[in-house]
């Protein structure tokens, strides 16, 4: 595969709320609550809704002849009339506002002078930080003519998450979102990533709540009504293993090169259930095919 140039890093407006890393490129770490309070939920309810915006948006503009800078100038700009950070930018170090990752890129592509060719699937994965919280979401989008095998690669991953999210249930072991998961990608002979998984969240991008996309019985934790997570599987048309490509350290592709397709939410569990904060609206049975 071809990496493009990287354009410098974009700037952001003195006046918008900036997480510390954003000046020094270091991710400082501190004990934050699994059980959000009532009023940080209210914040990541927000959150949520400009994230889910902002990738509705870039969405819409994915057609052949792009490049994936172009996405990621349109997806820092509509953050930043949002009052919102891209958190992406500079955390650890990454250069951009976006991650767009394509064909058997799995996740935390780097936009940059690669176009998009027709018959190409590229996921956008867009965080943004507002109110001192981060909402954070992705989806998986058609370059014009796709073929049928990726179509239903990208169908079975979009329905992967949304069983993984109908499985959360407090008092439940997390380990039921994984195995949801694992079931419906067995079902139709595609692989589940394991190097990378879906996180808590909140004050920070990512905290320690661990969120398996494959069954794993020592995943025990117990949720409870208050903690907010993210689901976010990464599903291929062929095996579950990933290398690390160029020099980037970002770059994550599938290792037989098959190709791979994510759809991300960020989810608040409830008293009976699960709210989907990054699908504001959304109800249960949660699936949109389902209802
Ligand atoms: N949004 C990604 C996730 O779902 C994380 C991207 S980290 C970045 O966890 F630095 F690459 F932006
Ligand atoms: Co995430
Ligand atoms: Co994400």
């Amino acid at each position: 595969m071809l990496q493009g140039e990287i354009s410098p890093m974009r700037s952001v407006p003195d006046q918008i709320a900036k997480p510390s890393y954003a000046l020094t490129g270091i991710v400082e770490r501190w004990v934050e609550p699994r059980v959000k309070t009532p009023e940080i939920i209210e914040r990541m309810r927000h959150a949520g809704v400009v994230a889910s915006e902002i990738l509705t948006l870039a969405g819409e503009m994915v057609r052949p002849g792009i490049t994936t800078d172009d996405i990621d100038v349109f997806v820092h700009e509509a953050t930043i009339a949002r009052g919102a950070y891209p958190s992406p930018l500079n955390y650890h170090g990454y250069p951009k506002s976006v991650c767009t990752s394509v064909n058997e890129v799995i996740c935390h592509g780097i936009p940059d002078s690669r176009v998009l060719q027709d018959g190409d699937i590229v996921n956008l994965d867009v965080t943004a930080y507002i109110g001192g919280v981060h909402g954070d979401t992705n989806a998986t989008f058609f370059v014009g003519d796709v073929d049928p095998v990726s179509r239903n690669l990208v169908k079975v991953t979009e329905e992967c998450t949304w069983y993984g999210i109908e499985a959360v249930q407090p008092g439940r072991p997390i380990s039921d979102i994984g195995k949801a998961i694992e079931q419906h990608a067995k079902k139709h002979k595609m692989g589940v990533v394991r190097a990378f998984i879906g996180h808590g969240l909140g004050e920070q991008f990512h905290t320690d709540i661990q969120v398996l996309h494959y069954y794993d019985e020592s995943a025990s934790m117990i949720m409870r009504p208050g903690m907010t997570f993210t689901i976010e599987p990464m599903i291929t048309l062929g095996g579950w293993q990933h290398r690390m490509v160029f020099d980037d350290d970002w770059t994550a592709v599938t290792a037989d090169g098959k190709r791979t397709a994510q759809f991300e939410h960020t989810v608040l569990v409830t008293d009976d259930g699960v709210e989907v904060l990054t699908a504001p609206g959304s109800v249960t049975p949660c699936a949109p095919w389902r209802r």
